[in-house]
């Protein structure tokens, strides 16, 4: 398996530089928080959203799904993953805020990262892929002699998730909102009983901080280049 996993926390950057590498070496960028969205989608779908993610949180516990019979299917599309409930294709709805802020339901839930982790590998068993996520380096692909991990302070994080979003025409929360989330958002993914957050012991650690995504991106090339 060719596999380089680039994990760390949200708004650290490594879906951009995911996107770039895989661009840039022709892999496929394997987007694990895509996988766990998607899935939280179609457990909205299917139990409804609740008034507040509390009220998700029960009724999904209650209810006990099999995240296989979400109908959720991760494919190869033009060489890119494509993320569909059924037919359809749900790359957006999968980011609104609702979804994520009912998320941590499914990340904590074992069947689900379980059903995540089995798409995963059955990607890198068809093409090379930089695989982006929390655990992609501890948990998901242990043996990749290839992993990094991106930090970055929580301000630098929220500012350019911000930036990001007013980029693409607005922004549906403030700076300080953004901020919030993220800061809730670590604790929670850092504190997971199975697969948290936290950089393999083998992984290159990279502060984005102060570095350009080519920056990075010329970081990564440099520890991976030979290996191929
Ligand atoms: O990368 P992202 O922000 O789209 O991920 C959304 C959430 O999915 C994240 O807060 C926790 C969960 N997640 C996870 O538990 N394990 C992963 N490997 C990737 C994401």
């Amino acid at each position: 398996m060719k596999v380089i996993a680039l994990d760390g926390p949200a708004g650290s950057g490594k879906s951009t530089i995911a996107g770039m590498l895989a661009e840039k070496i022709g892999f496929l960028h394997a987007d694990s928080g895509a996988i766990y969205r998607t899935l939280t989608l179609a457990s909205m779908q299917k139990l409804g959203a609740g008034n507040s993610p509390q009220d998700f949180g029960e009724l999904f516990q209650k209810a006990v799904l099999d995240p296989d019979q979400l109908g959720i299917q991760v494919v190869l599309a033009d060489g890119k993953q494509s993320n569909r409930i059924g037919q359809a294709d749900v790359g957006r709805e999968i980011r609104t805020p609702e979804v994520t802020s009912r998320i941590r339901f499914i990340a904590d839930n074992v069947p689900c990262r379980n059903t995540v982790n089995r798409l995963l590998r059955e990607f890198a068993e068809q093409t090379g892929v930089v695989a982006d996520g929390r655990d992609m380096g501890t948990v998901v692909f242990p043996d990749t002699p290839n992993k990094f991990f991106l930090e970055a302070s929580v301000e630098v994080r929220a500012r350019r998730r911000y930036e990001e979003m007013l980029g693409q025409g607005s922004s549906s929360q403030s700076l300080a909102e953004i901020e919030r989330d993220i800061a809730r958002r670590d604790q929670e993914d850092r504190s997971r009983a199975v697969g948290a957050l936290r950089k393999a012991d083998d992984a290159i650690l990279i502060d984005t901080s102060d570095l350009s995504r080519d920056g990075v991106l010329s970081r990564i090339l440099a520890h991976i280049q030979y290996r191929f």
